[in-house]
């Protein structure tokens, strides 16, 4: 029997705005955002087993062995609050990950929509390098376009905001390879299944968010 439950898969270029328009879903709808980049952070920082195998993938912007991510998203997805969906933010990130998320997700529906936040390479890179993000909660701000109250302090939980490790340019160019070798399929992937639905990632961050909001309660 299938119990339909509601997973966005929210795709895109490294910069794209995932993580913020996740985020801002997350608070929507109450569905938590599932993000892989974040859950390895939280290793890396907690120096667990998991953080230290993930270090030097992230550090070259390189992809986590899909064994250890896909054995790490099973896990999240089974926890309770996952048990109406998720907003899937960085995962699936190549095929053999998105074969193994349909199989996860067979018994709820399958995936519901998959979203593409378009956005060309030179704004992507601009975002990236103005990016902070807060130590303890993930929020994500921008020195420009979505400034912080407070300099260098977090609105959310007043943690501090830093600059990601993998943000430096030769990494950055890396993950875009990176993205444009593997993840990029997962746009014919979700396409031929009827699930991919573009959306212009260079708007406002409340006018991305209205069009993704309106485009779940079609879903
Ligand atoms: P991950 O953390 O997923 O990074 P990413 O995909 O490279 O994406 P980003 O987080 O850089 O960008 P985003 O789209 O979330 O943009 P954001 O909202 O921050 O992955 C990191 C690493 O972890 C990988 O390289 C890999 O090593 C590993 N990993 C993760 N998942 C994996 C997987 N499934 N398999 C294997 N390895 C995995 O926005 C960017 C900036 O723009 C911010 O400053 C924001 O304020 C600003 N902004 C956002 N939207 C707007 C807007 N509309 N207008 C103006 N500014 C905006
Ligand atoms: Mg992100």
């Amino acid at each position: 029997m299938s119990d339909k439950r509601t997973y966005v898969v929210l795709l895109g270029v490294p910069g794209a705005g995932k993580g913020t328009q996740a985020k801002l879903l997350e608070q929507c709808t109450g569905l938590p955002q599932v993000s892989t980049g974040d859950i390895f952070r939280y290793n890396l920082k907690n120096e667990t087993e998991l953080g230290k195998l993930a270090k030097s993938y992230m550090d070259r912007g390189d992809l986590v062995p899909d064994d250890v991510t896909i054995r790490m998203v099973r896990d999240r997805l089974q926890q309770p609050d996952c048990a109406q969906g998720a907003i899937l933010d960085g995962f699936p990130r190549n095929l053999n990950q998105a074969a193994a998320l349909d199989e996860m997700l067979a018994p709820h529906g399958g995936v519901s929509v998959a979203p593409l936040i378009n956005l060309d390479d030179e704004e992507t890179i601009r975002r990236i390098t103005g990016r902070r993000t807060c130590r303890t909660c993930g929020a994500v701000y921008h020195i420009l376009y979505n400034p912080p109250k407070v300099e260098g302090v977090c609105d959310i939980d007043g943690g501090e905001l830093y600059q990601r490790d993998d943000d430096a340019e030769e990494t950055v160019r890396n993950r875009l390879y990176v993205y444009y070798k593997q993840t990029a399929p997962l746009i014919g992937y979700y396409f031929a299944k009827g699930l991919l639905v573009e959306i212009d990632g260079a708007q406002a961050i409340e006018a991305v968010q209205q069009a993704l909001l309106a485009l779940l309660k079609r879903s």
